[in-house]
This record gives C-alpha cells, structure tokens and sequence, in this order.
C-alpha cells in the first residue's frame, strides 16, 4: 500500500472542529472523537503539494474558478463513475451544505413542499425548515439489517405543492448505495410529478470494494433534466476545510437560478487553494480512494467481528459506501439520552446521537471508522469495558 493510514496525527489545537469542539458538543474533552465526517489520515501528499505549490506565487488575489478546475471535475466523473458531463453544467460551491440551502431558496418557495428520507443527514431537515418550506418526511423502512425506500408512502405524500426531494446517495448515516432499480423507480416518479431531485453525491467516492455508485442525472436525459447533483472532493480526500465543492446542473433554467443567487450573494469567486486541492485530487488522486477504501472496509470487519464476538446486542448497518456506519443499539435497552450519556461518559466516546438524523435514529448511533486501527480499537474496547460494567 502506497498510503500510512495507522500514523496517529496529533490534531488538537489545529482549529479542527473534530477534536478542538469536544468541548462544546459533548461536554468533555477527552472522548475519542467519532462524530463528523472528518479523517483521522493525512490529506495525501499530492494536494499538499499543490497547495504548496501555489504559495510559490506570494500574491494572494482575488480569483475566478480557472478552466482547468471544470477539466478536472470531467474528467473525474467520466473516469470514476463513467458519467459525460459538460463544462457548461458545473458550478461552483462553497459547500455542499451552503449549496442545498441556495438551491432550496432559489428553486422553490415559501410554503412550498420537500421530502427528505430519514434517519438523513441532518442539515437536510434545516435546508427546509430554515427557509419556511415544508419538511415531508418519508422515512426509510428496515428490513432484515437493510434499509429500503418506501414507494407506497412516497407516492401517497406526494401532492401538487411537492417541489422537491433530496435524495442522499450514498445514504448517510445508512451506507446504502441506491441500487439502480430504485433510482429509475424514484426518477420516474420525480418526472410524472415536475419534482426537482437535489442528489447530495458527496460520499460517491467512497465505495466499498464491488459497489459501484450511479449518478442519478447519469440515468437519463430527462432525469438529468430535473437533478441537480452536488459533489465535491472534501470527503474522498479529507480536505472539508478548503469550502471547495461543485454542482452539475445540466438544465440551463436551473442552473441559472442557482447562479444568479450564488453570484448575487458573492459567494461564487471561490477559494484560490481550493481550486488547485481539487484539481490535484482529481487529477493525481486515481489510487488514493481505492487505498483508503481497502484500509477502512478492514476497519469495517474489525469493529463488525468485534460486535459479533464482544458486544453482540450492538448490531452494524453494514454499509454499501462511506467511513459513517450505522450502529442499531436498541438491545442495550438505553433510552435515548440514557445511550448518549454512556457513549459519552461511561464509553468516553464522542459518536453522532441517532436521533439528530430523524426520530427514526432513536437507540442508533453513528461511528466514523476512518482512523487509524490502533484508534479504533482503543475505542472499541473503551466501549466493551463500558457495556461490562453497566452490565448492560
Ligand atoms: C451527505 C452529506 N452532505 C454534505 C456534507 C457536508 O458537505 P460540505 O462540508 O461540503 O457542506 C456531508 C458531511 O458529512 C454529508 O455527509
């Protein structure tokens, strides 16, 4: 393996919101933090270089999102996830976060309807609320360990003030990769019904070895017509600090609407070492999610083992994709604050609480596995010697 994934990398007092807002989100700061999606692994070599490489040049100006930035994003998604797309379909995005609020704000209004499929990522339920849209929840079923979508009750949510769904794939916290079939089903159902699909694509990168991720706008011409995919490479290559991400837009209405609101608040210039970050993870970062992906699935199968055998009421949502895995908890018997508190006090634990991803995630907790082993098992064990002498 090209890439150290076991160095241990002294974080704190970095300004790294993952170890320096222990603190203030779990009221300590000692607890092993496994919260936000973050990597405990080096940013690779070849976007510090870039990065370095543009400090060559001693003038920090204003800039522009150079043509080279558009080449590369191409080129990335045709070479990765087989997908043609056009230079005249990307925008830029501080954020895949801020760019879901844009997008709400600038393609629907208030009163308006969006659905969303918990237990989602959490700022899914804000991008909705904090601008006066409603939130219509279509929450995920499980089935056997796996969750599914729920057409019947999507179908029967859907009325003529639905202007929007935001679809999560790869689904965080679940892992699943949305099967093709699923994404046709819901394709088609968005079409009959003129509903906008915002597809956060942010952990399409991070597949485990045999899975392959489709991009809803690859699809078809329709599809695409109605989706507005956001993407970045913050997650892939550990680089969220960079505020640099993209949407592809290929309707030429859609995409106008998001500009014109990303340019009326000036947000759109984006971030000179931004730019070349991606740009050297696109370009050079061929091996590096394969690597890194190989690394973490061995995560992926110690910690699964290590339920299995030590703490067998914990069960894993085994993932499709991502380094965020889905603990069901429910047979520790905890309530909802009583689990929070033992991940916190008694495991010394600092994990992502279920229920922030929709009361669905209720005696759930979510992990992040992208550490070095050593960590993960420290962590691990700290939980093991916890459920023991609660004698839960
Ligand atoms: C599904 C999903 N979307 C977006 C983000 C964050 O994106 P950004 O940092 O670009 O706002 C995350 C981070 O965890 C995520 O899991």
């Amino acid at each position: 393996m090209k890439y150290n994934f076991d160095e241990l990398i002294q974080r704190e007092e970095t300004n790294c919101e993952k170890y320096d807002h222990r603190q203030k989100i779990f009221g300590r700061r000692d607890v092993i933090p496994m919260w936000v999606a973050d990597m405990d692994f080096k940013t690779p070599d070849f976007i510090l270089n870039a990065i370095k490489n543009r400090l060559r040049h001693e003038v920090l100006c204003y800039t522009f999102i150079p043509g080279s930035f558009y080449d590369a994003v191409m080129s990335w998604n045709m070479r990765r996830h087989g997908w043609q797309t056009k230079r005249e379909w990307i925008s830029f995005s501080p954020g895949v976060v801020p760019a879901l609020n844009m997008l709400v704000m600038a393609l629907t209004e208030a009163g308006d309807k969006i659905i969303v499929q918990p237990p989602v990522y959490f700022p899914f339920f804000s991008a909705v609320r904090n601008h006066g849209r409603i939130m219509v929840s279509n929450p995920l079923a499980c089935e056997g360990g796996r969750y599914v979508m729920n057409f019947s009750q999507l179908v029967s949510s859907i009325d003529n003030r639905v202007k929007m769904i935001i679809l999560c794939n790869p689904h965080n916290p679940t892992g699943n990769v949305w099967e093709k079939e699923i994404l046709l089903r819901l394709a088609d159902l968005c079409l009959k019904n003129n509903i906008i699909i915002l597809s956060d694509e942010i952990h399409c990168d991070l597949v485990y070895p045999g899975y392959k991720h489709i991009p809803m706008a690859s699809l078809s011409d329709e599809t695409a017509g109605l989706t507005v995919t956001c993407m970045a490479p913050s997650k892939t290559f550990n680089m969220a600090g960079m505020s640099t991400s993209y949407l592809i837009i290929p309707n030429p209405e859609i995409k106008k609407k998001y500009d014109d609101l990303l340019n009326h608040i000036h947000v759109g210039a984006g971030n000179i070492f931004g730019f070349s970050a991606l740009e050297a993870a696109y370009n050079e970062g061929e091996e590096w999610p394969a690597q890194l992906m190989e690394y973490v699935e061995g995560n992926l199968k110690f910690m699964t083992d290590f339920f299995r055998s030590e703490i067998p009421r914990i069960k894993v949502i085994k993932p499709d994709a991502t380094y965020m895995v889905w603990l069901d908890c429910r047979e520790l018997g905890l309530n909802s604050n009583d689990l929070r508190d033992f991940m916190i006090s008694k495991a010394g634990l600092g994990l992502s609480d279920g229920p922030l991803f929709g009361p669905e995630g209720e005696g759930f907790q979510r992990i992040n596995i992208a550490c070095p082993r050593s960590l993960l098992e420290k962590a691990l064990y700290q939980l093991r010697d916890a459920v023991h002498q609660e004698k839960l």
